[in-house]
């Protein structure tokens, strides 16, 4: 009998120990899941702030979407970039100011007012400079252009990857321009950048720096007589609404940086700088392509919508402007410009 009980109080005191035991894990179990719950729910996503000029419709926003989804994507959610569009944060200028106070993290802008921060940025700017877009893109990929964005640092802006806008034409209210001497007089409203100024003078336009907000107005009031711009903006800007001629004349190259603000960037784990790196460069590609295919639609939607689409020999153009590249030597390296052109 005795050896009965002795017998059962061991199995009791073995049982009870393994319900402690599963009791204990369950435990565990239960507070390692709330846990978890609770780290999920207070660990709040970074929000980053990007920000363009143009409009929801246009190429540049289509990029800006791309790049938002691929960094959400890429970072399970621990980071959003919330964009902006139609300049509500600013004009290109102000973003690149902001970018370097810390005060926007994003921002994708034209080479033409990087100019004034750094002048090097110009090479992109100068006048049939690019044989075509591969040209543009294989110079603003390799070296040139990652010399250019290593130099930018010192400017507080880190570049992501170089965007676009596309080759940049006329357009004009009323007379339509075919050669050189049709411009003659013509007041054509240019980004701030003495580079374009230069070369509409040389062309023999009257050159009007104009901020891009004020340009639609400008052009319906007829303070102006024409501007210039990519085909994807022309349409979805709406400037065949005030503007009756587009002429071919590829004269700029749009390059659109894509750039952050190197407080913001800094502050980021080297995880996810390597992320919003990328994924700029894989927006980069998608963006590029959405531009060429806006190209191809939007000429003929212009066409429909009643703009006289007129087509030059660019090379009377490029002749006339051919003293435009010696005249910047002092702020764009002659062996830079020579690297791009060869
Ligand atoms: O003409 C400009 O100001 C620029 O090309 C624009 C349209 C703001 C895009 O960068």
């Amino acid at each position: 009998m005795k050896k009965f009980f002795k017998k059962s109080l061991i199995i009791l005191i073995v049982l009870l120990f393994i319900i402690s035991i599963a009791g204990c894990g369950k435990q565990q179990e239960v507070k390692e899941t709330t846990d978890t719950v609770k780290d999920k729910e207070t660990e709040k996503p970074i929000i980053l702030k990007a920000a363009h000029v143009l409009s929801p419709t246009s190429h540049y926003e289509k990029g800006m979407q791309k790049f938002a989804e691929l960094v959400e994507q890429k970072t399970e959610g621990k980071i959003k970039i919330e964009v902006y569009s139609g300049g509500v944060l600013g004009s290109e200028r102000d973003m690149i100011e902001s970018m370097q106070l810390g005060t926007l993290d994003i921002g994708l802008v034209s080479t033409a007012p990087l100019g004034g921060f750094l002048p090097k940025m110009m090479i992109f700017d100068l006048p049939f400079i690019f044989k075509d877009s591969e040209h543009a893109w294989s110079t603003a990929d390799g070296p040139v252009g990652k010399e250019i964005f290593k130099e930018l640092e010192s400017q507080k802006i880190v570049g992501l990857a170089y965007w676009e806008n596309g080759f940049r034409h006329l357009f004009t209210r009323e007379v339509p321009v075919s050669k050189p001497k049709d411009l003659e007089g013509l007041k054509i409203r240019l980004m701030e950048n003495v580079v374009h100024t230069t070369s509409y003078k040389v062309l023999g336009a009257i050159p009007v720096p104009m901020a891009w907000g004020e340009l639609y107005t400008a052009l319906q009031q007829g303070t102006v007589d024409g501007a210039e711009n990519s085909i994807p903006v022309v349409y979805t800007s709406k400037f065949y609404e005030v503007c009756n001629n587009l002429t071919l004349t590829g004269h700029f190259y749009g390059i659109a940086p894509l750039l952050m603000s190197k407080a913001t960037y800094d502050n980021l784990p080297e995880e996810y700088q390597k992320i919003i790196k990328d994924a700029a460069v894989e927006a980069r590609d998608y963006q590029r392509n959405v531009t060429k295919q806006m190209e191809e639609d939007y000429i003929k939607k212009l066409k429909e919508v009643g703009m006289n689409i007129i087509k030059v020999d660019r090379s009377e153009f490029r002749e006339k402007c051919k003293d435009v590249y010696t005249k910047f030597t002092d702020k764009i390296p002659e062996e830079l410009i020579n690297k791009v052109v060869k």
